[in-house]
């Protein structure tokens, strides 16, 4: 796995200046004309080299996960995955190279790797982005929706700086782009509830 970014980084956020150009995938590299330029935006490393702002260019539209493969050769239908509470321990431990991956973080960014059973914030929400939204939600287009979906190698990505601006993209990629499994209307409540909590995560770390 790439990235290093263990821990708690509260978001360095994207670190590619450049490319409004949706999927933050860092390496859209237009055919390297001049001088190459941009230091290595391979994930790791450089986090704190310039301090630019994140950019809405480094928030991903979810697309189809790539990870479908590794899903069905533990047993997991990627169109239809069960609840955590169905899967085997031993699925459950196969699984963590997914989540791990998928943001781009090592073990412990969740656990206590003393005491991997031991709750923490970061496995509630965790489990909640499992139930809620890998569950119960879908892809518009019929691709597989998965942790990398939407996370693309970063556990944080969300520039929450313009309000306004991240209100629009989350219309045009988190409303349009998804839908309800249960066929139900699926809009800014789905995620944020009525009235609308722009934190909503905060209750997912405690609750159960
Ligand atoms: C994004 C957060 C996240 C990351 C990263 C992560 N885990 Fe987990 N892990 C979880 C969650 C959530 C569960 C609990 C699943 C459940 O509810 O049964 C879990 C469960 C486990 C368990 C079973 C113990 C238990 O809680 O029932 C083991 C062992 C484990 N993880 C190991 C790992 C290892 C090893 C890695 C690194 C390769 C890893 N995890 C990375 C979130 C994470
Ligand atoms: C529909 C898109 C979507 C999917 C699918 C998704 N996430 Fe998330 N996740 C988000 C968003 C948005 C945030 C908030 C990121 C931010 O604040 O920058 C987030 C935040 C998180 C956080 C908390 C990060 C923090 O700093 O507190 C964890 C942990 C996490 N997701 C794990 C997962 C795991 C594991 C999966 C797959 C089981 C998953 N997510 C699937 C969109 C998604
Ligand atoms: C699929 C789930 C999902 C949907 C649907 C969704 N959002 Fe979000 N949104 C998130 C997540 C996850 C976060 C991060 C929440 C947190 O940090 O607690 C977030 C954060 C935000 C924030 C930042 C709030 C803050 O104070 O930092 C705004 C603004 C926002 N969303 C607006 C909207 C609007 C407007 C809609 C409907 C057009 C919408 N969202 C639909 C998942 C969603």
């Amino acid at each position: 796995m790439a990235a290093c970014g263990g821990g708690e980084a509260t978001g360095p956020g994207p670190q590619v200046p450049a490319g409004p150009s949706a999927s933050g995938s860092a390496a859209a590299v237009p055919t390297g004309s001049a001088g190459t330029a941009k230091p290595g935006p391979t994930g790791s490393g450089t986090a704190g080299t310039v301090p630019t702002p994140p950019v809405p260019g480094g928030m991903k539209t979810p697309s189809g996960s790539a990870m479908a493969e590794d899903l069905k050769k533990l047993g997991i239908d990627p169109l239809h995955p069960p609840p955590l509470s169905k899967l085997s321990p031993d699925v459950i431990r196969k699984l963590m190279p997914t989540f791990a991956k998928s943001l781009g973080v090592k073990c412990e960014a969740c656990h206590d790797v003393n005491n991997f059973k031991a709750s923490t914030p970061k496995k509630k929400v965790a489990a909640g982005m499992w139930q809620r939204f890998v569950v119960g939600l879908a892809l518009e287009d019929g691709a597989p929706l998965y942790c990398d979906s939407c996370h693309g190698g970063k556990m944080e990505f969300l520039d929450t700086h313009d309000k306004k601006a991240l209100s629009a993209w989350m219309d045009t990629n988190y409303v349009a782009k998804l839908k309800k499994v249960d066929k139900k209307d699926h809009s800014c409540d789905t995620c944020h509830g009525d009235p609308f909590d722009g934190k909503f995560l905060k209750a997912w770390e405690t609750a159960k």
